[in-house]
């Protein structure tokens, strides 16, 4: 492709962890061609910790980022309303051609009403995931992002579908692949290996051959005291025969503690532990028996490398982890999930295959689509 006149001026978005894996890819690729894409990187602090964001900036390169609007948390209104109220400056200021959204948390549909209100380009990484469950706040997130969104990456072709249902125009569309997996593919030589943060953990140093690893942060899960002592009880259960590496999300922890169920967690062979580095937990899934959780990123980074995932929610926004990956939706009933362990732990569960596009080349493509979609504006 023959060189632009002036490049791409574009506003990348991060905000809570699960954005951070997505971003790196693109800001690498970007950050090869100056002559052709101008990036500012905007943090808007929605994640603030040492371990939920400086770990993973270090880890994963992302360059500082050029703005940090520093919000930090509060309820949804608020820390939306602060987000947009911080974030509209610095639109005025960058003046950019189009501002690039990725996921589905809080800061994506804060500033891509920014974006749009002033007439600016909204790109939407990540696009067109639905578990069509409304009580999710990032399903809301996802909806309302992808309703207003220029230009739409998709990860997997059920995506194109919900978009196209939804009534958004085909042609704005664009199957790319999987941004996340690009990162899991570039850092799996750095990975941490498992042996090393076992060992690191009391009690967990002789388990490589027979642990899991689990997560729970959903507020369907962790904020209901009912579906939480449920949970823990079930997960204290199976950790006798399986132990569980459980690295905390600060949201959890409070519950937890709040509920009182931290000597359950004793009873059984869990290890809470802060939440670990990107790199530390990619060496600890790769590794794992099984992998349970609640989050969307795990789902898709275990079918990437090929570990059942048993996923502790009624449903899924990521169907081909479910179809062709190494994932299966058990819900919260104990029995239903002590049913899958046991399938598990017996047969070694889901082969599974990689999806489609999951070649560590997404953001690649996104940079070709951009160049090509913007080749008159910036001719
Ligand atoms: C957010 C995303 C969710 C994503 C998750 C990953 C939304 C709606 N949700 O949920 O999609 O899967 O991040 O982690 O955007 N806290 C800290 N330190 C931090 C960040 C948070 O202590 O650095 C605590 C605060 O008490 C805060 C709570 O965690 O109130 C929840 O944080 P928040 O960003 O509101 O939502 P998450 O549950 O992390």
């Amino acid at each position: 492709m023959t060189n632009p006149s002036r490049p791409l001026r574009v506003i990348c978005v991060v905000g809570a962890r699960p954005n951070f894996m997505k971003i790196a890819p693109l800001m690498r690729v970007f950050r090869q061609s100056p002559e052709r894409f101008d990036v500012r990187l905007v943090h808007t602090g929605q994640h603030y910790d040492a371990a939920m964001k400086d770990a993973f900036f270090r880890q994963l390169d992302i360059p500082e980022p050029d703005v940090d609007l520093g919000v930090g948390s509060g309820s949804h209104a608020v820390q939306t309303a602060e987000i947009m109220r911080r974030f509209e400056p610095v639109v005025d200021d960058v003046a950019p051609d189009a501002v690039l959204v990725v996921g589905d948390v809080n800061s994506t549909i804060a500033c891509a009403l920014v974006a749009k209100k002033k007439g600016v380009d909204v790109i939407h990484v990540e696009a067109g995931l639905r578990s069509y469950d409304r009580q999710m706040p990032e399903e809301i997130n996802r909806v309302l992002t992808d309703q207003i969104s220029d230009l739409l990456f998709t990860t997997e072709a059920d995506a194109a579908e919900n978009l196209q249902r939804e009534g958004i125009a085909a042609d704005s569309v664009h199957f790319v692949g999987n941004v996340m997996i690009d990162t899991l593919m570039y850092q799996q030589q750095r990975a941490v290996p498992a042996e090393q943060t076992l060992g690191s953990i009391a009690g967990f140093g002789d388990v490589i051959d027979n642990f899991g690893v689990l997560t729970l942060h959903r507020p369907s899960n962790v904020d209901d005291p009912k579906v939480l002592k449920r949970l823990i009880e079930t997960l204290a259960d199976l950790s006798q025969q399986v132990p569980l590496v459980f690295p905390v999300h600060p949201r959890t922890r409070g519950r937890i503690n709040d509920s009182g169920l931290l000597p359950v967690i004793e009873r059984g062979r869990i290890a809470l532990v802060e939440p670990l580095g990107y790199l530390e937990l990619l060496g600890l899934i790769s590794r794992a028996r099984v992998v349970l959780t609640d989050s969307g990123g795990l789902q898709e980074e275990t079918t990437a490398v090929g570990v059942p995932c048993i996923t502790l929610r009624e449903n899924t926004e990521r169907p081909i982890t479910v179809e062709c990956g190494t994932n299966t939706v058990v819900g919260t009933d104990a029995a239903a999930i002590r049913e899958c362990f046991d399938a598990v732990v017996e047969n070694g569960g889901k082969r599974g295959r990689v999806p489609e596009l999951w070649d560590g080349h997404a953001a690649e493509r996104i940079a070709d689509t951009l160049l090509a979609h913007y080749r008159e504006r910036i001719a």
